[in-house]
């Protein structure tokens, strides 16, 4: 078996020794000659669908504005949720969705957010500015939510300021179909059959705003709260253990040796921030090339840090029986002036595009480990899918992204090869080009390329071992600036374009623009 390190991309000049010669077209500078070979003939594994999930906390203008606007609303809406939104979201084919929170989750009490909407009480959110919070979107409304979407709910239990009876009770409200007194309160909230519920992490942020705990008592906590969830799903709730963020292996190491036997998966949480300084993060757009570099950078860390949390489990659980979840991940940016200042509202530029592309192909480099991951956050939140101003909204260049790497959810991944030129920006050295290859369920190939560098466009040949390669056809997201972005104003400034290869030589050649992220299928 070919190891995924075997497969890290190599340095141009080292071509020959990659045992590669590259078909550049004619008059492209040998600094863009970048080769691929993508092994079909060695396939890897399943780069589980949910690595393409979403998250979306009662934080800002998440929920409300966001997703709900009620049934009352002059929004055009169905039951309540936008109706933009829920056809933009339908077309990513969101896998799954994390909900309430987040910070929010450890401080959520679920009977606040069922029965009646006019009786529900309404709480102060001490995460998320102090607002109150109606509970209008509760367990029902969001459990509806996925289901409107096709999407697998992916609850997170308060385990901070909840108890094992509360968390036992939700679930037991959620997923049974007994005549019990909490069944039978579902059925008269309107439910009558139970929903499934497939994920359920216990805590978030334990070291944190989840209860700033050590990982030593946490890992007690969760073997104890993990004994009193009872199982009432048919398909059964896989357990999810509040993991590390960042470089914090101790964490790890402490969680899963304690706890590595009761839990189904453990979480993982990492932002990335231009100037790695949370006071000076950096600004969303407006930046210059600096900050594009260091922002690609910080984004890349995290292949470093499942790399080494993932070593950290072969070690108490070498059959990968645990999962990692990195879920939540993105770009967070210091807050714009306005309105929405305090509440993680973001603009969301070409630069998100590239964070998201190269995230999730490194996500799907570590497919046998990461089996889902949940970008922060899905609607007006940090590096958002969509953002709404009243009755408008704009798909930002990270959802269309998303949109344009589908053909990967649930495809089998296929190694790759990559003898790239670097990017390079005062101390930052990145490889230039990035990319993924994946064969679907229908036995069609998938590239997903990435071009880093801002100014040059990469001449790219593609070799494909194992499969026929005749043409390839698809989309690429590029545009003149670094922080291209739609506008209220504005709402098409960036948007996929059609792009393809041809063959040459034996070859896939595709010309790749500067700045940009491409998703062809290879015929
Ligand atoms: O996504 C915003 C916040 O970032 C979440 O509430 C928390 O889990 C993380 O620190």
């Amino acid at each position: 078996m070919i190891t995924l390190t075997e497969w890290r991309p190599c340095a141009v000049w080292a071509l020959a020794l990659c045992g590669l010669t590259a078909a550049v077209p004619a008059g492209a500078a040998a600094r863009e000659q970048v080769v691929l070979t993508v092994r079909a003939d060695a396939p890897g594994p399943k780069i589980d669908r949910h690595i393409f999930g979403q998250f979306a906390e009662h934080l800002g203008r998440g929920i409300y504005g966001g997703i709900w606007v009620g049934p009352g609303s002059p929004i055009p809406n169905t039951d309540g949720y936008r109706n933009d939104v829920l056809a933009a979201l339908k077309a990513l084919h969101v896998p799954v969705i994390r909900w309430p929170g987040g910070c929010f989750a450890d401080d959520y009490h679920w009977r606040d957010g069922i029965g009646p909407r006019a009786q529900r009480p309404a709480r102060i959110n001490t995460n998320w500015g102090g607002v109150v919070e109606p509970n209008s979107f509760g367990t029902s409304e969001f459990l509806d939510f996925a289901a409107l979407i096709g999407a697998d709910p992916y609850l997170t239990g308060n385990v901070g300021s909840g108890t094992p009876r509360e968390m036992a009770d939700w679930v037991e409200y959620i997923t049974s179909d007994s005549p019990s007194t909490l069944a039978q309160l579902r059925r008269a909230n309107g439910r009558r059959r139970r929903w499934s519920l497939a994920f359920l992490l216990m805590a978030n942020e334990a070291w944190g705003c989840g209860g700033n705990m050590r990982p030593e008592y946490y890992a007690d906590l969760f073997r104890r709260y993990a004994t009193f969830v009872r199982d009432h799903a048919p398909k059964g709730i896989t357990l999810v253990a509040s993991g590390p963020h960042d470089d914090d292996y101790h964490w790890t190491q402490a969680v899963m040796a304690r706890a590595g036997d009761q839990m189904d998966a453990l979480s993982l949480h990492y932002y990335t921030i231009p100037t790695g300084n949370w006071q000076h993060k950096g600004a969303a757009i407006g930046f210059g090339e600096d900050q594009w570099a260091s922002t690609l950078q910080a984004a890349e860390r995290i292949d470093e840090y499942i790399t080494r949390d993932a070593a950290i489990m072969d070690r108490y659980d070498p059959k990968k029986r645990v999962a990692l979840f990195v879920d939540e991940w993105g770009t967070w940016y210091d807050p714009a002036p306005g309105p929405d200042r305090g509440v993680l509202y973001q603009q969301n530029s070409l630069r998100d595009a590239l964070v998201a592309a190269i995230s999730l192909d490194i996500f799907a480099r570590h497919a046998d480990r990461v089996r889902m991951a949940n970008i922060a956050q899905m609607v007006n939140v940090l590096q958002a899918m969509i953002l709404t101003r009243g009755d408008r909204m704009i798909l930002t260049p990270t959802y269309w992204v998303f949109r344009m790497y589908v053909p990967f959810q649930g495809a089998t991944y296929l190694p790759v090869k990559i003898a790239t030129p670097s990017y390079r920006y005062g101390t930052v050295v990145l490889p230039a080009v990035d990319a993924t290859a994946a064969r679907d369920a229908s036995g069609t190939i998938h590239l997903a390329l990435v071009n880093l560098d801002p100014h040059h466009a990469a001449a790219i040949a593609v070799r494909i071992d194992g499969a026929e390669a005749h043409s390839a056809a698809g989309q690429v997201l590029t545009a003149a600036a670094m922080d291209a972005h739609d506008t209220f104003a504005d709402p098409h400034a960036i948007a996929p374009v059609p792009f393809g290869g041809k063959r040459r030589g034996g070859r896939l050649v595709f010309r790749l623009p500067a700045k940009s992220v491409a998703v062809v299928a290879v015929h």
